[in-house]
């Protein structure tokens, strides 16, 4: 069978018997489940109805579920069995069948759907540890059906109690073995340990919650949950010694081999890589395709780290980076049949992974240049300290530091890099367990469970008239508070919780957080006066401002959503947002900035949807009538056959939960703030809407308005600096010396450069200076077109007989101009600026003609 026809019986056998078919839900877990970085189970997504906060849309479901582990990360590629990715087939009870019928179906579907030979299956069961008892129901029903008692063994809690999380559903399981002979080891089943028998399949019998201090506590109904690894299913029915040798991995290996001439088989350390190719390159592909892009936190980093890991390998097969996005190809051709969001997303997931590829490419261009550094002043052995700083700053794997010191005859300290590592995953888990977040989502829950789901109207209404269903005071002013009705939203799908108030006939509160739990919400409340016990009979308002502006930058991240996929493409894709009342702000994928013309269309476009004033309304509808509209966002939802449409005239339809405008008008002005990266492949824009927006743009008048002054003052004074720059420049001492001496005068005629009459003025008594009580100083000038001429005479030039008054008289009109003055000093504008060296040669034929005295 190949992987896609055992997929197939899988899932027909449990439709058959009942079971809803359900889509794989996302990698990306739902806003709603914050424990888990990416979906480890098929039963995750289904979380909310084990828990009983949510109805599902069928008490029995099957799917075959997209799981990413990064427990296992680094063994990946050095066995042969572990990987990141992988697709679970479960099948799944919420209170409706349970031991008897999960153990039939398991052994039906291994011997008769799969062929197994019942004397290679050998069973686990659980053994009982505190609080709950060895599981004998189990063991008896497999006898039933004619499993040897000598082939079920008891295991303790390590082994068959399964949990989602430290906090959660849980309960015993019931395992299934094969027995794959006597060359894979020693018998004595899987109570020895070791490769002989492999684990298939896990079936849990999910009846307890487990709280952060460990009790369990019984769950609503008793439920069934069951896994089995598609891959390990395969390689089983395909009877071939690794995973990596499937009909699905098979195109993978093949692909390496061919895009690097190595053989798999041929090389333990080429084999190795070609794994890690097959695995990450699959992995990748399935996680950028959920909308993960690089970066440097959480589900980011995971990516971030297997995009980097695969170009290392790839590396040593020696091919380029940029080679690794061949990978997804065949991942695209093998599984786009089983996930069309391969095929949907197929460019963008080039596109993602081909830019953290070259970032890395240029992350290991720079470690390498590092590493010759540290190589060069490195004697013998290259230091735990370097190689750590390698790997922690410039992202730079140590297996190319060891590769590269080797080369050059030296060592590496491994152990002490290994210490390094284990002290920062140290302090990495102590910062994660400090926040003591734990314990209030702890109360949270249990306030959750004192009465049924709240029923959210703040869809439509802002205030209700309801009662108190339960409360718990923390101690430290604030309570958690149940509300039979309520109008608050609570954070989700980007938009932030609402803030309000609660009054009751004794006492008030405000509101301040709220808190969702799948379908239901918890409130947490500052006491004001008074209390609000359970059964009072309470109004609750929200915070009316602040909802109607969140609801502006909501609607406007509808509308923006569609500008962009007009504009940039309809392969732009939604990877977060924050929707408050303060601003908005949308991360989407899309390479290479937004040009500064394409954002002001943007802009543009989506004013030009508020003024058409377009209806914005919802619905609840069935999830395939959403996806046939053209709905958008379909992927981040959680799985469940109706889903609410919010669309905004006909051109937005998008699946959300939040809460919107009736008109786009109500947005009023948008304008966007600010257009960044936020990661290879990934862009973030922020807007504001409405009276801010207005403010935003008033602020940047105003902003403006005190820059140019400040340049006016600055443009002022570098004038004058320029003017005194310029008097300075001329060369005072060396007109002086051309001064000619008659009698007691000393008389100086010369055309100077100034850019005006101040100027020009400013020289001629730097002049009079340097040469004295008998000084005679015409000067001239041409500036901006005109003629300028300046005469300033000494004291002592005056006491023998000239005057400037009478020199410019008789000089001014040569440059077409006029002018006068006193006998010391004068002055004449002209506009002929060519005749200058006329005018200047008749006022020094007058200041040197001989006078009778
Ligand atoms: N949720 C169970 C597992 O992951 C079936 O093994």
């Amino acid at each position: 069978m190949t992987t896609n026809e055992i997929r197939e019986a899988f899932l027909a056998y449990f439709a058959r018997q009942g079971h809803l078919r359900i889509p794989s839900a996302s990698l990306v877990p739902f806003e709603d489940d914050p424990s888990v970085l990416l979906t480890i189970a098929g039963m995750q997504p289904l979380k909310s109805y084990f828990m009983g906060a949510d109805t599902p849309p069928r008490p029995r479901m099957t799917s075959s579920q997209k799981c990413f582990r990064t427990n296992d990360i680094d063994q990946v590629g050095h066995t042969a069995r572990h990987l990141t990715f992988f697709e679970m087939l479960g099948n799944f009870s919420i209170g409706d069948y349970f031991k008897d019928d999960a153990i039939r179906f398991g052994w039906e579907v291994s011997t008769e759907v799969f062929g197994l030979d019942p004397e290679r299956i050998w069973i686990t069961v659980f053994e009982g540890m505190d609080g709950v008892p060895g599981d004998d129901e189990a063991l008896e029903k497999w006898v039933e059906l004619g499993v040897p008692r000598d082939r079920i063994q008891r295991l303790g809690e390590a082994d068959n109690f399964w949990k989602a999380g430290p906090t959660g559903p849980c309960g015993p399981n019931t395992e299934l073995y094969l027995d794959r002979g006597p060359s894979f080891g020693p018998e004595g089943g899987p109570a020895v340990g070791g490769d002989r028998y492999l684990e298939y399949w896990n079936l849990v019998f999910m009846q307890y919650e487990r709280a952060a201090d460990g009790t369990l506590s019984p769950l609503p109904a008793k439920n069934i949950d069951t896994g089995a690894g598609l891959e390990r299913m395969a390689a089983i029915l395909q009877d071939v010694p690794s995973v990596f040798e499937t009909d699905g991995f098979r195109p993978l290996i093949a692909w390496a081999e061919q895009a690097s001439g190595r053989r798999y088989g041929a090389d333990g350390r080429d084999d190795r890589a070609l794994r890690v190719l097959a695995d990450h390159g699959r992995a990748m592909t399935f996680l950028a395709s959920d909308g993960v892009v690089p970066g440097n936190e959480g589900r980011d980093y995971v990516l971030r780290r297997i995009v980097r890991r695969a170009v290392s390998e790839a590396g040593h097969l020696g091919l380029p980076p940029d080679a690794v996005v061949g990978l997804t190809g065949p991942v695209v051709d093998g599984w786009g049949d089983a996930y069309p969001e391969l095929r949907d997303r197929a460019a963008e997931v080039r596109d993602v992974i081909g830019a953290e590829a070259e970032q890395f490419a240029r992350t290991l261009t720079q470690g390498r240049r590092l590493l010759g550094e540290v190589i060069a002043r490195s004697e013998g052995t290259v230091s735990g300290e370097d190689a750590f700083r390698l790997h922690d700053t410039f992202g730079f794997p140590l297996d190319l530091t060891l590769e590269a010191a080797q080369d050059a005859g030296l060592g590496v300290d491994a152990e002490g890099f290994e210490r390094l590592m284990g002290e920062q995953r140290e302090r990495s888990r102590a910062g994660g367990a400090a926040d003591g977040a734990s314990d209030l989502s702890e109360r949270v829950a249990l306030v959750a469970r004192e009465s049924a789901p709240a029923e959210f109207v703040g869809w439509d209404d802002t205030v209700a008239d309801t009662r108190v269903t339960a409360m718990e005071e923390l101690g430290d002013g604030t309570a958690l508070l149940k509300l039979e009705r309520s109008p608050f939203y609570a954070e989700g799908g980007g938009q932030v919780s609402d803030t309000g108030r609660i009054d009751g006939p004794d006492g008030g509160a405000v509101v301040v957080d709220v808190m969702r739990l799948g379908a239901d919400q918890v409130l947490r409340v500052r006491l004001e006066q008074g209390h609000l016990p359970v059964g009072s009979e309470v109004t609750a308002r929200v915070d009316g401002p602040r909802r109607r502006q969140t609801q502006a930058n909501h609607t406007a991240t509808h509308v923006l959503n569609w500008a962009l996929r007009e504009t940039l493409g309809q392969g732009v894709r939604q990877a977060g947002s924050y929707v408050g009342p303060d601003k908005l702000r949308f991360d989407f994928t899309h390479r290479g900035r937004v040009a500064p013309e394409t954002l002001v269309e943007i802009e543009r476009m989506v004013n030009g949807r508020v003024d058409e004033d377009q209806p914005v309304g919802w619905e609840i509808t069935d999830r395939q009538a959403a996806a046939d509209a053209g709905a958008i966002g379909l992927f981040e939802e959680k799985y469940g056959e109706r889903v609410r449409v919010v669309s905004a005239g006909d051109f937005s339809q998008e699946l959300c939960g939040g809460t919107h405008v009736s008109r786009t008008g109500e947005i009023g002005p948008f304008v966007i703030t600010a257009e960044a990266s936020t990661g290879a492949g990934s862009r973030r824009i922020e807007a504001l809407t409405g009276t801010a927006a207005v403010a935003w743009l008033r602020d940047r008048e105003r902003a403006l308005l005190d820059e140019v002054a400040a340049r006016d003052e600055r443009i002022r004074e570098l004038q004058s600096e320029l003017k005194r720059a310029k008097t300075t420049r001329t060369d005072v001492g060396g007109l002086a010396e051309q001064a000619v001496t008659i009698g007691d005068v000393r008389a100086l005629v010369a055309q100077v450069e100034a850019g005006d009459m101040d100027e020009l003025l400013a020289i001629a008594d730097r002049l009079k200076g340097t040469l004295g009580d008998g000084a005679a100083v015409v000067l001239g000038a041409a500036s901006e077109g005109k003629a300028l001429i300046v005469a300033s005479l000494a004291p002592g030039a005056v006491a023998a007989g000239l005057s400037a008054g009478a020199v410019i008289r008789e000089v001014a009109p040569v440059v077409g101009g006029g002018g006068g003055g006193k006998d010391a000093m004068a002055r004449a504008g002209g506009k002929d600026p060519e005749r200058l060296p006329d005018a200047l040669a008749a006022a020094r034929a007058i200041l040197t003609a001989p006078r009778g005295a």
